[in-house]
């Protein structure tokens, strides 16, 4: 087997884990149960997560701690949307200590609001827009799409979405061309992700893994951002911005530009290629939905929100109440966390009519599947760029539908929902 090939099916075994960990006890579809505690129990007591064995957020480090579970739409847009009452730190309890607590989700006040504003720059959307044309498309094209096309068939998964975020951002970053680090980095920051556990016992080994796989992640990438320092070179990326950026009148070291390297691929690869998996999901159920796509391409953008709704990948968040506060006549006292169901509060019907049905034109709220507020996904229109180059790319391969020899995906999960496998055939 090549070290590339090995490499694919190590990162698609440390998804499929990461999957399971967060699917839980729980049914395929969680969506019905939520619509009833939606309507019964909108502010709970408890956290649903648990219910389900899968690690809760909002009590990753399991102190004990008070946790209510919100459904609601707007319930969960007030919280998202103020930082000064509902605060993030809690968010690095699971596997914050395994990347040196250096997670921009979990800082607050004037920390987050210092760093957000010094990182944004290069993540912003005349930047994301100029890189597309450069960076993203020829990457899925050449690299992936244009690879498959004589094949007539693929595993989307394995072959497709696994690989192609990571390696959009690798470049992004500066990163030297080299799919064999693309694969490794991704795999160590899945194992990363799959460190909390719900039975205290595999977390006892799944924990050691994790801070493992994050020192290897970091240990990896020092060095590259030492070369490009080193080299002199002045280009338009990432480690070029983060080698000049300053702050408070001092410019990073090596290892510090590497605690947000690493935080970044965390970030950045899963996700998307979780969305891009649940889209690709829904839309192959939908052969209409997909036809229409073919013809319309003006119509993918709405494609990426709408099943980013139906589906998100952030299915929970996490915040912790910074003094006493009442919603929906329910006390939360200080200290207290929140479950943040992101996943009923998009399926809402106060908000959105016929919430369960997939519907492009449907008149669109502000979707919280990229959070809400300060804390709002900051690499978000790279994503949404990755996926629709990827879904426009993928839509020229002739009546591309499931292959029939394999049984329909399912996706499940209560959070990081997934699929193991998406086979596809079209036509050559
Ligand atoms: C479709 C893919 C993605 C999804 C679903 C997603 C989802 C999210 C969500 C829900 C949050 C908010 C967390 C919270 O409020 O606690 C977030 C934050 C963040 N995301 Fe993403 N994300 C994606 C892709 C990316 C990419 C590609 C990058 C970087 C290149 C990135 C970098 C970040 C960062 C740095 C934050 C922290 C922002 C802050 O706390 O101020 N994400 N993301």
């Amino acid at each position: 087997m090549s070290d590339l090939h090995e490499g694919l099916e190590t990162l698609a075994k440390d998804f499929h884990a990461v999957t399971d960990t967060y699917a839980g006890t729980a049914v395929t579809d969680p969506y019905p149960m939520f619509a009833e505690l939606r309507a019964t129990t909108p502010v709970m007591k408890g956290d649903i997560l648990d219910r389900y064995r899968v690690p809760s957020q909002a009590d990753y480090a399991r102190q004990g701690r008070e946790v209510h579970t919100l459904f609601r739409y707007n319930d969960v847009y007030n919280v998202l949307k103020d930082d000064e009452n509902w605060l993030s730190y809690i968010m690095a309890d699971g596997f914050g200590a395994s990347v040196d607590n250096m997670l921009l989700t979990a800082m607050d006040g004037e920390t987050h609001h210092k760093y957000r504003a010094l990182m944004q720059p290069p993540f912003l959307m005349p930047t994301v827009r100029r890189m597309m044309d450069a960076l993203i498309k020829p990457i899925i094209d050449n690299e992936y799409v244009n690879v498959m096309r004589p094949d007539g068939k693929a595993d989307l998964v394995r072959d497709f979405s696994l690989p192609f975020p990571i390696r959009v951002v690798y470049a992004f970053f500066g990163f030297p061309e080299d799919n064999e680090s693309v694969m490794k980095f991704a795999s160590w920051a899945l194992r990363i992700v799959a460190g909390p556990q719900y039975d205290p016992e595999v977390q006892k080994i799944t924990m050691a893994a994790s801070m493992e796989a994050g020192i290897q992640l970091f240990y990896h990438v020092v060095p590259i951002i030492a070369a490009r320092r080193a080299s002199g070179v002045q280009r338009d990326d990432l480690l070029g911005f983060m080698i000049n950026a300053d702050l408070d009148g001092k410019r990073f070291t090596d290892e510090e530009i590497g605690h947000f390297v690493r935080m970044l691929l965390l970030a950045a690869g899963e996700t998307t290629s979780r969305s891009f998996i649940n889209m690709m999901v829904q839309l192959l159920e939908r052969p209409d939905v997909l036809e229409k796509l073919r013809n319309d391409r003006s119509l993918i953008g709405k494609a990426i929100t709408e099943t980013m709704r139906r589906d998100p990948t952030a299915g929970f968040l996490a915040r912790a109440a910074a003094k006493d506060i009442e919603i929906g006549g329910v006390l939360i006292k200080e200290g207290t966390s929140v479950s943040l169901s992101i996943g009923s509060a998009n399926r809402d019907p106060e908000v959105y009519e016929r919430p369960d049905e997939l519907w492009l034109e449907r008149p669109m709220r502000p979707v919280l599947s990229f959070g809400f507020g300060p804390h709002m996904c900051m690499g978000m229109h790279i994503a949404r760029v990755e996926m629709e180059v990827a879904l426009n790319s993928l839509l020229d391969l002739p009546n591309l539908r499931f292959d029939p020899a394999f049984p329909k995906p399912e996706i499940r999960g209560m959070n990081l929902r997934g699929v193991d496998a998406i086979n596809v055939i079209w036509d050559i």
